[in-house]
This record gives structure tokens, sequence and C-alpha cells, in this order.
């Protein structure tokens, strides 16, 4: 599985690329906005950083308006995807921009009927937010085991993003599922390297070497 980083923190990207495991990275207005930085001077210095593909959204509502700005943002870098809003629009927009070879990563996915649509017009990626669904009483990682079958059954090219990461047991059951990708948030990253008994390990074995009797 791939592991993304759900972020626009460069230090965090920087950090955890510099670890070999992060194949790409997905930002949303959201995550930009807690940077206070100017939008494609962040995104410009993501895509420097990590060489995979690098998620950036259009906020335009009408499809006339996505595709200019898609058409836009892709001159920024050519590891950009476009992340598109899943709804009548932005199925337009997927379709257009495929035509136009750009890719795309159909985003705020809540139900495998909207993944198949997304599949469908052509999306390179679709990204479900299981968490979010968590959040309302639902089983979020239920909608991905059925977007794996169903993407299966008419093998789709399209890749599933497991989106809106909350804790390590997501990734773990999103990799379970066969899921493409899981774009994690770096609190998640870090949880996911560290365990207490690897902790308590690493201070044995330094308290130890303090007991070996050294030549020099
Ligand atoms: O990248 C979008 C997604 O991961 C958002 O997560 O935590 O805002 O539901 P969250």
């Amino acid at each position: 599985m791939k592991i993304f980083l759900d972020t626009a923190n460069v230090e965090h990207i920087r950090e955890a690329n510099s670890w070999g495991i992060i194949d790409g990275v997905t930002t949303n207005p959201t995550l930009i906005a807690k940077e206070g930085r100017d939008f494609r001077e962040v995104v410009k210095e993501i895509c420097e950083i990590v060489d995979g593909p690098i998620s950036a959204e259009v906020v335009s509502m009408k499809s006339d308006e996505m595709v200019p700005e898609a058409q836009d943002l892709v001159k920024i870098h050519k590891n950009i995807i476009i992340k598109v809003p899943m709804m009548p629009e932005g199925l337009k927009t997927i379709k257009r921009l495929k035509e136009l070879n750009i890719k795309t990563n159909a985003t705020l996915v809540f139900s495998p009927n909207q993944a198949l649509l997304a599949a469908k017009a052509g999306a390179t990626y679709v990204s479900p937010f299981i968490g979010r669904l968590d959040d309302i009483g639902h089983v979020g990682m239920d909608i991905i085991r059925d977007i794996m079958i169903i993407f299966e059954n008419y093998k789709f090219e399209t890749q599933v993003i497991v989106a809106s990461i909350r804790h390590p047991i997501h990734v773990i059951d999103a990799a379970i599922a066969g899921a493409h990708v899981a774009t994690v948030p770096w609190p998640v990253l870090q949880k996911m390297v560290k365990h207490s008994l690897t902790d308590v390990g690493i201070q044995r074995f330094l308290d130890d070497w303090e007991k070996v009797p050294k030549s020099k």
C-alpha cells in the first residue's frame, strides 16, 4: 500500500520523506489554510520535496471554472493531481480533465455509489473520507471494502485513497482491505512508527551497553 501524507506542513513532509516511506501528499483548502502561506508557493515546495502525486484542490463550483483552475494548477509541477469535489459539476470536470490528460482525485466521497460514478467519469483516484463517516456513527471502513470489490469486479484503474484517517488502526484496516493508498496525517504517522516496547527495548540495550567492558 502506498502511504501519502495528508498535510501541507513542509517540515513534517520533509521529515517523513527522509524516512523513505512517503509516496505522495494530499492537501485540501483546510490543510493549506492551517499553514498561513501562499497556496501556490506551498504546493510548489511540497512538489520539490516529494517525488510522487501531490493533490491540490480546485475551489470553483462550476465545471467551466474548475477546468481552467485545474489547467493553471498543473503548471506548478508535473506531479500535481487535481482534487475535485464529488458532485455533478465535479464529475463533468473529471471527465473533461481526463480528456486533457490531467489526473484527478475525486474528493469528499462518502459512499460506494459516489466512488463508482467518479471511476466511471475517469478519476485517477477517489478519496473516501472514513473518519468523517465514523464521526456520524457509520463504519467508514465498510465503504472501502465495498469500493475495492466494485473496482475489482469491473477492473477500474481508479485507485482508492483512504482519507480522513484518524488513528493507526484505520491504516491497518485500509491495508487489509487492499486499498491502493492511505493518506495519513502527521500525528497518525508518528503513532505508526512508535511502540512502547521498542522504546523500552532501546533503553535496555543502551543501559546494558554501558556495562560492557570496552578496550578503549
Ligand atoms: O485530505 C482530506 C481528508 O483526509 C480530511 O480529513 O480529518 O478533515 O476528516 P479530516
